[in-house]
């Protein structure tokens, strides 16, 4: 079960499945992707902050039990869902961010990974074990734990499988910041960031993304085209206007 909450622009999204600590099996994936394509046509959603319930975990990863009844068909289809997640949270034009309160591993750690920003409790376990299932990360993993992390950690956690602690992951830069309660952390910033332009947020998300992708000189001129049309808006008059006039600036997101 998916839970929504909303307060002021803020939406926590809890990942409910505690008797299998919150592994995602097909019920829960879509009704994950359901509420995701809520929040992310909402205006009035400003943040969207993803957790699991419960003290234990995240996400446990995908349903094994589900899994080992799969055909090829029936895999690709698994694998396209959890594709459909992630890139959700990847392209939403708003920041997402993952409260990691425990275990995140394979299809948890890659639903961490597509977030814009991962935070973690001290206690909270990572890692992409699908190698000891005889099968490889499936919900974008070897693609994204290698943009965030560098081939080289990807390749010796995939290839290894193996678990590690919260320390080890603020290390390898898999996650940003360790804090307990790591929602109380995760709320903190996301209170922040509603308070900016949610027009130059979309703007430095959209441009974020394209960095390891494409062409550079291509995206160095989106960058210059997207930073001029943003002086088209009231946000930026507003920003840089009250800087001068030495007061907080109230941005009305155009
Ligand atoms: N799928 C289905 N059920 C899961 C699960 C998962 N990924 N992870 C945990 N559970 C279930 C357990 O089967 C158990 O259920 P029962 O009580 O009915 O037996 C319950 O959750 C509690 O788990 P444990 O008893 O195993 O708890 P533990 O504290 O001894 O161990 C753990 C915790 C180390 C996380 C262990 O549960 C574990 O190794 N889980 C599997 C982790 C994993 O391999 N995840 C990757 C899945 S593959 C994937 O995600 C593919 C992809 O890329 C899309």
């Amino acid at each position: 079960m998916i839970h929504v909450e909303r307060d002021d622009g803020i939406a926590v999204v809890t990942i409910d499945r505690q008797d299998a600590l919150n592994a995602l099996d097909v019920a829960t994936l879509t009704e994950l992707r359901d509420r995701l394509h809520e929040l992310a046509a909402d205006d009035d959603v400003r943040v969207v902050i993803v957790t699991g319930a419960g003290e234990r975990a995240f996400v446990a990863g995908a349903d094994i039990k589900y899994m080992s009844g799969l055909d090829v068909d029936g895999a690709t289809e698994w694998g396209a869902l959890g594709h459909e997640v992630g890139r959700l949270l990847e392209t939403m034009p708003k920041p997402t961010i993952a409260a990691i309160n425990g275990f995140a591993l394979g299809g948890g750690c890659e639903l961490a990974l597509a977030c814009d920003i991962r935070y973690a409790s001290s206690r909270a376990k990572l890692g992409q074990p699908e190698i000891n299932l005889g099968i490889v990360p499936g919900w974008g993993g070897t693609q994204r734990l290698a943009r965030v992390c560098g081939p080289g950690a990807a390749k010796e956690l995939i290839f290894t499988g193996r678990t590690i602690d919260a320390d080890e992951a603020l290390r390898i830069g898999l996650v940003t910041k360790l804090a307990d309660p790591v929602l109380d952390r995760a709320r903190e910033t996301a209170r922040a960031l509603a308070s900016k332009s949610p027009v130059a947020l979309r703007v430095a998300k959209r441009l974020v993304n394209r960095a390891l992708g494409g062409d550079h000189e291509e995206n160095l001129a989106s960058e210059a085209e997207l930073f001029g049309e943003l002086f088209s808006g009231k946000d930026a008059k507003e920003g840089l206007t009250a800087f001068a006039e030495k007061r907080e600036p109230r941005f009305v997101g155009r």
